[in-house]
């Protein structure tokens, strides 16, 4: 580990210091399952100088035009803080599926094992039955990197348009934690007499003690670290769903003891909507299953101003994590330089933290905090005020600012 370490630049080294054991060690890119990174290092790659590898999958619809702005400030903030990476495509999507029918070939499963992280635009395309890129590709990555974790903020930037009257920025500030490997999206299930009169189509809800256990632990310690309101809310639906719930209430209750400096709360999926509505100040980190986290967060994105601001991180946390927009390939908007970039720019903002580079992550945010605040009209596709690719460099040209002003 030692000569490891000495090959890094003495920044890297330092930034290094301080952070969580996991995160050095992602920082490091020595997760013992993985080979080392610099085994596989290209020639051209100056030696003895450690670089991020990052998958980059631009996918389909307006994923290649947003990614396109949030490797633009992936850039831009490397060149102020000075670490290093390397990116590698991969032209996964609908195009590449109705080409050759592959999704994702078990080949390219194993390259994406040697990343330290995937960045991905946004899958599903108008000519392709809904489903099968979705399962195929999306949720395929999410399982086979066992990203066990959704982890999607809601927090209404300066300047944002909200549609909840009388709730700003100090009332919107959120994390939903939100399992990403079980629950209804295990695929588990049957039909039986299909297309009978007689027909019945089960859809199982699979939750395991393990499943369960390790994503509301993983969402206790971050609300700890977090270190907000240092309130944790379950949200489940306990007096319908007595099985699913009562393993999940049991574990979460549990786990509680070991952490009494968190407040826990809870409250069923029904009403989590209502007070996400009418009191979302109330919500510090909610943790819940796969299908309730999917529906609170699109009603969470709409709060927080729409998808086109909307990011999520599926995280393995002992593995290799893939960032995205939540908000899909928008197959309308394509190719008109009109789709809203940040939500792929704070993606990759997520993607920073995630790798231990913390400070280049909250100057990412500030910027976008201070171009949301200052410049853009609207957050919605063709009513910025600019172009896709003009956001993308209004974020760099603020991120420029940000450095000299601390500099000074
Ligand atoms: C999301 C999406 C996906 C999900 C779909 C496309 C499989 O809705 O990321 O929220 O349900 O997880
Ligand atoms: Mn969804």
């Amino acid at each position: 580990m030692q000569s490891e370490r000495s090959e890094r630049s003495p920044e890297q080294a330092k930034r290094a210091e301080g952070r969580s054991p996991e995160q050095a060690k992602r920082a490091e890119g020595r997760s013992p399952e993985r080979p080392k990174r610099a085994e596989g290092r290209s020639p051209e790659r100056p030696k003895g100088v450690e670089a991020y590898k990052i998958a980059v999958i631009p996918g389909d619809g307006t994923g290649p035009e947003v990614m396109k702005e949030g490797l633009k400030c992936l850039k831009a903030v490397s060149d102020k803080c000075g670490f290093k990476y390397e990116t590698a495509e991969y032209d996964l999507g609908g195009e590449r599926y109705m080409k050759t029918k592959e999704l994702v070939p078990d080949s390219v499963l194993k390259e994406l094992a040697g990343f330290d992280a995937i960045y991905l635009g946004a899958i599903g395309h108008p000519d392709v039955k809904p489903g099968i890129l979705e399962q195929g590709i999306l949720l395929k990555l999410r399982f086979h990197f066992d990203q066990y974790i959704n982890l999607r903020p809601v927090k209404l930037y300066p300047g944002v348009w909200t549609p909840l009257k009388d709730k700003g920025p100090e009332h919107i500030d959120f994390v939903v934690v939100r399992e990403n490997t079980e629950g209804l999206y295990k695929g588990l299930g049957e039909f039986k007499n299909k297309g009978t009169k007689d027909e019945i189509a089960l859809q199982i809800s699979h939750n395991t003690r393990k499943g369960v256990e390790r994503c509301v632990r993983f969402a206790f310690e971050y609300t700890r670290k977090r270190n907000k309101r240092k309130n944790l809310t379950l949200c489940g639906k306990t007096n319908v769903l007595t099985y699913a719930w009562d393993l999940w209430d049991r574990t979460f209750n549990e786990v509680a003891k070991e952490y009494n400096d968190v407040k826990t709360d809870y409250a069923h999926v029904d009403a989590t909507c209502m007070w996400m509505v009418k009191n979302p100040e109330w919500f510090d980190v909610i943790v819940t299953d796969n299908m309730f986290g999917d529906i609170i967060t699109d009603l969470g994105a709409m709060i927080q101003g729409g998808m086109g601001i909307a990011a999520g991180g599926n995280i393995n946390p002992e593995g290799i994590s893939m960032f995205e927009p939540i908000g899909g390939s928008a197959p309308k908007y394509t190719g008109k330089n009109v789709i809203n970039p940040l939500a792929a720019i704070c993606a990759g903002g997520m993607m920073l933290e995630y790798l231990g580079e913390e400070k280049a992550a909250n100057m990412l945010e500030k910027s976008v905090m201070k171009v949301t605040g200052e410049k853009l009209k609207s957050l919605s596709a063709g009513k910025m005020g600019y172009s896709t690719s003009e956001v993308g460099d209004l974020v760099c040209s603020r991120l420029n600012l940000e450095f000299e002003e601390r500099d000074l």
